[in-house]
C-alpha cells in the first residue's frame, strides 16, 4: 500500500506540471499532450498506473478489514488520541471522494471526443462553476489524502531517521500542499483570467 501510495503521489506531482503548461498556452499545452499521445510506451504505462491504483485500492481496503478485525473494543472513541490529525481520520472519506472524483474526471476528460483538442476541452469545461466546485472539492480531498499519506508510507517503508523524518514529513505536507494547484488552475479559467491576460496582450500590441 505504501508503494503504491508513493507511485501515486509521484504521479500527481507529474500530472500537476502537466497541466501547469495550460497556462504556456494552447500551442504548449496540445503539443505535449500530442508528444503523449504519439508515444508508444504511453498506453503501458496507462496500464501500468491503472494496475497502481487499483493495488492501492485493494490493499487499502485489506488495511481496514484487518484493523477492524484486530481493533480493541472502543478503538472508533480512541481514534483522536496518539497524534491522529484531520488528515489521517478521514483517509477513508478522502479516498472515496477521490475515486468519485476521478470517476468524474475520466468521463469528462478521459473517455469523450478530443476532437476540439486538449486545451479547448479543458478550459472550455473549467468555465463552469459547478464543474470547477467538483475540481475544488477533489483537490481539497487530494489535498488531505495526501496530508497524512506521504509520511505515513514513508514510515511503513521503515524510513524513520531521528534527523530526517521532520524533513520527510515537511516533505509530505509540500506534496499535499501542491494539490490545491489543481483547484488553482480550475480558478484561473473559471474566473476568466486567460481572456483577460490576452486581451492586455492584444491591448499592448495595438499600443505598440
Ligand atoms: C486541473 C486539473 C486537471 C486537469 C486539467 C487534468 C487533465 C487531464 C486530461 C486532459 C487527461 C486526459 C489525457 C488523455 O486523454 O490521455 C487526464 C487524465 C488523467 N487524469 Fe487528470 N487532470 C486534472 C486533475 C487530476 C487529478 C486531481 C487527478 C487524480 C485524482 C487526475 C488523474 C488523472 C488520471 C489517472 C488520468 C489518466 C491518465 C492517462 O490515461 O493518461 N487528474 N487529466
Amino acid at each position: 500500500m505504501a508503494a503504491s501510495g508513493l507511485l501515486l503521489g509521484g504521479f500527481m506531482l507529474v500530472h500537476l506540471a502537466e497541466n501547469l503548461l495550460l497556462f504556456k498556452g494552447e500551442a504548449a499545452y496540445n503539443g505535449w499532450v500530442d508528444l503523449l499521445l504519439s508515444n508508444p510506451a504511453t498506453p503501458l504505462l496507462e496500464i501500468g498506473l491503472l494496475f497502481v491504483f487499483v493495488a492501492h485500492i485493494i490493499t487499502g481496503v485489506w488495511v481496514r478489514v484487518e484493523d477492524f478485525l484486530n481493533a480493541p473494543r472502543g478503538y472508533e472513541a480512541r481514534k483522536w488520541q496518539g497524534g491522529r490529525t484531520v488528515g489521517s481520520a478521514t483517509m477513508l472519506y478522502t479516498a472515496a471522494a477521490i475515486l468519485a472524483y476521478l470517476v468524474y474526471h475520466m468521463l469528462t476528460f478521459r473517455f469523450v471526443d478530443h476532437s476540439m483538442g486538449f486545451y479547448q476541452m479543458v478550459t472550455s469545461a473549467f468555465r463552469s462553476p459547478v464543474f470547477t466546485a467538483i475540481y475544488i472539492a477533489g483537490s481539497a480531498a487530494l489535498a488531505l489524502h495526501l496530508s497524512h499519506g506521504m509520511q505515513s508510507a514513508f514510515q511503513t517503508l521503515g524510513l524513520n531517521h531521528p534527523k530526517y523524518t521532520p524533513l520527510i514529513k515537511a516533505g509530505g505536507l509540500l506534496v499535499a500542499l501542491a494539490m490545491t494547484g489543481f483547484a488553482l488552475i480550475s480558478l484561473y479559467y473559471l474566473a476568466g483570467l486567460d481572456l483577460k491576460a490576452a486581451e492586455a496582450g492584444a491591448q499592448m500590441v495595438v499600443i505598440n
